[in-house]
């Protein structure tokens, strides 16, 4: 597929897609919403890749949903095509999926982030759900997600004032796994992914589907669901290929990647 507002490419057993409407700051439209689901998907269902890296520029990961584009809409409109669920697609992307961001990640594209596995933050990175200057809120899951990053009493000043957050403070408040120099957030977001990358596929996807268990569901399930799901690993050829090179004092070499 030939995409116009993203560039998509692979790093070894990586994907990488890199945001690219730098014009309006990567504003997140229904043409970048299909790019990066298309883009995603085809990563996920590729064999040779391992994990996907989602980036923007140095000035903006994304400064939001394109306000250009949804601002004439109606309400039957935007009911009626269930205006952003398409995002959800993105969320069902079963392989990990790390948000690499510098400068704004603001409404939409801070929801973006969110939907990612972790986020890795430059340290010029600035995040924000600024919707309520808009007259409006959160659509792509900020109300929901935020507060669950970083509690009700943050999560609600920011989507009540639309502050923005400095990646330290993100960081401070568990927003971001990390802040790096702003010129060594690619490679730094590659090497990680490219780690990820070299583990038992399965045993990660396991991992993933587990700690997302723990943001849908009580914790006597997510536990119960934790254990099910590790005594199946008993089951996998790396389970006995990763013990028995531990055992043996030798780098573990996953068939399943
Ligand atoms: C459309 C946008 C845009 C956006 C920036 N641009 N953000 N276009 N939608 N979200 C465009 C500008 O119109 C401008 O185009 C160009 O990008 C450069 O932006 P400037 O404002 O000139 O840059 P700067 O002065 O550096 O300010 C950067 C900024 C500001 C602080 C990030 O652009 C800004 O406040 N953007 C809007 C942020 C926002 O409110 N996001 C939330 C959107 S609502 P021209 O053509 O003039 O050069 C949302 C809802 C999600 O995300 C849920 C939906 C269901």
């Amino acid at each position: 597929m030939a995409y116009e507002t993203i560039l998509v490419e692979t790093r070894g057993r990586v994907g990488l897609i890199t945001l690219n409407r730098p014009k309006a700051l990567n504003a997140l439209n229904s043409q970048v919403l299909e790019e990066v689901v298309a883009a995603a998907e085809a990563f996920d269902a590729n064999a040779r890749i391992g994990a996907i890296v989602l980036t923007g520029s140095q000035k903006a990961f994304a400064a939001g949903a394109d306000i250009k584009e949804m601002q004439a809409k109606s309400y039957v409109e935007a009911y009626m095509e269930d205006f952003f669920s398409g995002w959800e697609h993105f969320t069902r992307v079963r392989k990990p999926v790390i948000a690499a961001v510098a400068g704004y990640a603001l409404g939409g594209g801070c929801e973006l982030a969110m939907m990612c596995d972790f986020i890795i933050a430059a340290d010029n990175a600035k995040f924000g759900q600024p919707e309520i200057t808009l007259g409006v809120m959160p659509g792509m899951g900020g109300s929901q997600r935020l507060t669950r990053f970083v509690g009700k009493s943050k999560a609600m000043e920011m989507c009540l004032t639309g502050r923005m957050m400095e990646a330290e403070e993100a960081e401070r408040c568990g927003l971001v796994s990390r802040v790096v120099p702003a010129g060594e957030l690619i490679e730094e977001a590659l090497e990680v992914a490219g780690k990820i990358a070299e583990f038992s596929l399965p045993a990660v996807m396991m991992t993933k589907e587990a700690v997302n268990r723990a943001y849908e569901t009580t914790l006597a399930e997510g536990l119960r669901f934790e254990r099910r799901v590790f005594h199946s690993m008993f089951a996998l050829d790396d389970q006995k290929e990763g013990m028995a090179a531990f055992t043996e004092k030798r780098s573990a070499q996953f068939r399943n990647r």
